[in-house]
């Protein structure tokens, strides 16, 4: 019999695209074959995000569309039926809902539940029901982080490793508690232990991972620790709180190379009394101090944040204060996104008053004047030398790469002798606003 394929689609964050790759690790271990072509593979899954509106109503149709597709079509060639399943936070959210919504979904299970996709799997061979799994898992004895999984699977030089999972904190508009529950952490042998194993198998950047990654006890005691005790030669992390930036992760920009000089410091407005609407726990002024003193601890050190426009009763003026923070902090990129009413969420029960019409019109605003400092800022590295490690070739063009700086800056460039995975010097000689271009220095 011809293996068993799967086709996952991931919509979301770095979590869900991580978490992919673990359920692709264990449908291998079971013997089944990536495909790119859902319409032929046996088992299609939707790794689904539901952090606004848009997402969720995404995962629907897409949702629908299979389930009509799977309907309309009984397979003649296989022995199995096709099956299809939902994970990620929209599993999560929903559950059973989806199971009487879309008549012929196989398989539900939440982010906690992806440990036991091997075991759901042989439930629904044998009952031939759907199978729901979504149970939050909220303790550190019985939660599986399954990323030996997921190290087997390493494509490319850099990889992600999950070191938390869930949030404690309460932003007022976000869903993420909900879906993800509490947090519970990694324990640091584990984490160096897969480092060391991901090493081992040709990795030179990590990128930790957690919903509110700083929160993790003495997290940059585990920086340390990973420099220390790997040979890993790059280490990112994403994302983290604000309140959470303490003087030991300052600290730790200043005496530790192996952290690239990048944080994604999501802000979501510049407005104090937003800033209080949404639970933040900081103010512009706390925020602005903290940027001053990690600016100071890594000079160059790049900075990219989140911006919601639009959220309950944002003012012209409050709005203004946002635009205006833009301004002061000059982040090297942002993420910028219109406020969405999430069910069971504290801002769910305030008036979602902005006009979709004036939050387009924000968000637009937002945007052409980040697009103006980013290009801005990097102007400034062309005719300069950067450190690029190389993590894609384009398939069309054999000389041409593209690799990312330690500030996190895409890199496209000419280079005929360099592999994927070689750390290189690259003359940039033009820059866009979300991307710089050079050639491989000294040819
Ligand atoms: N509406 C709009 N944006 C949101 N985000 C989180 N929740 C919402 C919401 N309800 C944004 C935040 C966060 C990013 C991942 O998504 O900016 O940092
Ligand atoms: Fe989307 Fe948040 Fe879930 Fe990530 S954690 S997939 S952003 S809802």
């Amino acid at each position: 019999m011809a293996p068993r394929t799967f086709f996952i689609k991931t919509f979301g964050c770095q979590m869900n695209e991580h978490d992919s790759q673990k359920i692709g690790g264990l449908l291998a271990n079971l013997g089944f074959e990536p495909t790119t072509q859902p319409e032929t593979a046996d088992l299609v899954l939707f790794n689904t995000c539901t952090v606004r509106q848009k997402a969720h109503q995404k995962a629907f149709s897409e949702i629908g569309r299979a389930i009509a597709f799977k309907n309309s079509e009984p397979r003649t060639s296989n022995l199995e039926p096709r099956l299809i399943g939902v994970c990620g936070c929209v599993a999560q959210d929903q559950g059973a809902k989806l199971i009487s919504r879309f008549q012929g979904l196989d398989l539900v299970f939440g982010p906690d539940q992806i440990y036991r996709l091997p075991e759901l799997l042989e439930i629904l061979q044998k009952t031939k029901k759907p199978v729901l799994a979504t149970e939050l898992i909220n303790s550190a004895e019985d939660y599986h982080f399954l990323d030996d999984v997921a190290a087997t699977k390493l494509s490319g030089p850099s990889a992600y490793v999950t070191i938390m999972k869930g949030c404690n904190s309460r932003c007022s508009y976000c869903i993420v508690p909900k879906v993800r529950g509490t947090e519970v952490y990694r324990t640091a042998r584990e984490i160096i232990k897969e480092i060391e194993f991901l090493v081992e198998k040709g990795c030179r950047e990590v990128t930790l991972l957690g919903q509110n990654v700083n929160s993790y006890p003495d997290f940059s005691k585990l920086i340390r620790l990973i420099s220390e005790n790997t040979n890993v030669e790059r280490i990112r992390f994403t994302s983290p709180h604000p309140k959470d930036v303490k003087d030991d992760l300052i600290e730790e920009y200043a005496t530790n190379p192996k952290l690239c000089s990048h944080i994604h410091l999501p802000v979501q407005s510049g407005s104090d009394t937003v800033l209080k609407r949404m639970r933040r726990a900081y103010n512009r002024r706390t925020y602005l101090k903290k940027v001053e003193s990690l600016k100071k601890a890594r000079p160059g050190l790049g900075i990219t944040t989140d911006v919601i426009v639009g959220f309950p009763q944002e003012s012209d003026e409050e709005f203004n204060q946002t635009l205006l923070f833009l301004k002061e902090v000059q982040f090297d990129n942002i993420f910028a996104f219109k406020y969405s009413p999430r069910e069971a969420t504290e801002a769910y029960s305030m008036e979602d008053d902005v006009p979709m019409t004036l939050k387009e019109e924000r968000l637009a605003k937002v945007l052409e004047l980040q697009n103006a400092i980013s290009k801005k800022i990097n102007q400034h590295y062309v005719g300069g030398t950067q450190e690029v490690l190389v993590e894609r070739n384009d398939r069309m063009a054999t000389r041409r790469w593209m690799g990312r700086t330690s500030c996190h800056k895409i890199v496209n460039f000419t280079g005929k002798k360099t592999s994927i995975g070689d750390i290189v010097r690259v003359e940039v000689t033009k820059a866009n606003s979300n991307s710089l271009e050079g050639n491989l220095y000294g040819t």
